[in-house]
């Protein structure tokens, strides 16, 4: 087996119908700071903005960023099968495919991403702050290895924000080594959901505070057809470590693995999957991620894995620079697109100290300023998602 060359979860993309309005969500609701303007550079019509993790002294540095790619109002570049690759996406606009724009949950998509905070009473304070904003949120759920509270981005994607403790060890001393049943309490039928939705905090929140800040990303969430299946693909062939087997605590019969990309299970490692016998396919579209990365340390180490997943017989796009990280592309067996990447270096287009004031292009499309430009200022205004 392959051991750790993929050292965590670096970025997931996401779908939105409005840019705007979701960078109003990040920045005025989430305290996200924008660290990256620029456009889809197959196509310079699609806007894309990306939000990172604030930094705090002391405490691990994260590199998690989050992407939003503006694709509205119809469908470009989502093949059914194979991959983003320039030459099959550069008349995507020609041919879009026309209809509703929204994603479908299913297997082989996203569920949601979970962040991370460092305890409950950070959560109770997101839930009062995100409430007071006119933000549903659901929970604080138990989950037994961390407490969670849900909401969603104005496209409906699914945001969780969940705490370290107690941790993935409590329950068993070797991860992953058999299936562990949950308690009654914690799932959907028997907890006490009047007593959970109830629960806040008692004052006002109306800022950010370093105690609750978003740090960086806690997992993230996909939906498989078949749990073992999936976990012979990421386990066997990608190489991760499977660090617990346990029941889908949301909807009865299903199950939730959890797989770590580094030894210390440190949060930003882990991608989970509910496991839904049965789940018909899902749509990409707004209100879903995209597709997520997962990060090798250099570019050495992304063409070895490249050549090493080849000869593993899984289908790869090629290797791609996309500008601020190098990456190829891949599917789970439920079809579901996923990234390897080096780490992202926002800072190669612009000062490390003043990232996403301005718009980045890449040096192809600078030529394009302008009409692009003109293009993203025009685009329609967002509907207010917060007083
Ligand atoms: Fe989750």
């Amino acid at each position: 087996m392959n051991q750790m060359v993929i050292r965590g979860v670096s970025s997931q993309t996401f779908i939105a119908a409005n840019i705007r309005r979701t960078e109003e969500f990040y920045s005025k609701a989430l305290g996200l700071p924008v660290v990256k303007r620029t456009v889809h550079h197959h196509d310079a019509r699609l806007p894309i903005v990306t939000f990172a993790f604030q930094q705090f002294q002391g405490e691990v540095q994260r590199t998690e960023s989050i992407t939003y790619v503006e694709w509205n109002p119809v469908f470009y570049m989502m093949p059914e099968k194979g991959f983003i690759e320039q030459s099959e996406t550069v008349d995507g606009v020609a041919n879009p495919r026309v209809g509703d724009p929204r994603g479908r949950w299913g297997a082989g998509t996203n569920h949601h991403l979970a962040l991370h905070v460092p305890n409950r009473n950070g959560l109770l304070k997101w839930k009062r702050r995100l409430t007071d904003l006119g933000v549903h949120v659901t929970g604080p759920y138990n989950r037994h290895y961390f407490h969670a509270i849900y909401l969603r981005d104005p496209d409906g994607a699914i945001i969780e924000i969940a705490t370290t403790e107690p941790g993935f060890g409590h329950d068993e001393s070797v991860l992953g080594s058999g299936f562990r049943p949950q308690p009654k309490e914690n799932l959907i039928g028997g907890r006490d959901e009047l007593q959970v939705a109830a629960e806040t905090w008692p004052q006002p929140v109306p800022e950010v505070t370093v105690d609750f800040a978003l740090r960086g990303f806690h997992h993230i969430t996909s939906i498989s057809s078949d749990a073992e299946r999936t976990e012979n693909f990421f386990v066997e062939k990608i190489g991760l470590r499977l660090i617990k087997k346990t029941d889908y605590l949301d909807e009865k019969g299903g199950t939730h693995f959890y797989y770590a990309c580094d030894e210390d299970l440190s949060p930003g490692s882990v991608l989970t999957f509910f496991g839904l016998p049965g789940y018909k396919s899902g749509r990409l579209g707004t209100g879903l991620s995209h597709h997520f990365a997962l990060e090798v340390e250099n570019d050495a180490a992304l063409v070895h894995e490249h050549a090493r997943f080849k000869k593993l017989g899984i289908e790869v796009s090629s290797v791609q620079d996309a500008i601020y990280a190098k990456q190829f592309h891949f599917r789970d067996p439920d079809g579901h697109i996923c990234a390897l990447s080096t780490p992202n270096r926002f800072s190669v287009d612009e000062d490390a100290n003043l990232l996403g004031r301005k718009l980045c292009l890449p040096n192809a499309l600078e030529i394009e300023r302008s009409s692009i430009e003109r293009h993203i200022a025009h685009r329609p205004a967002p509907v207010p998602v917060l007083p």
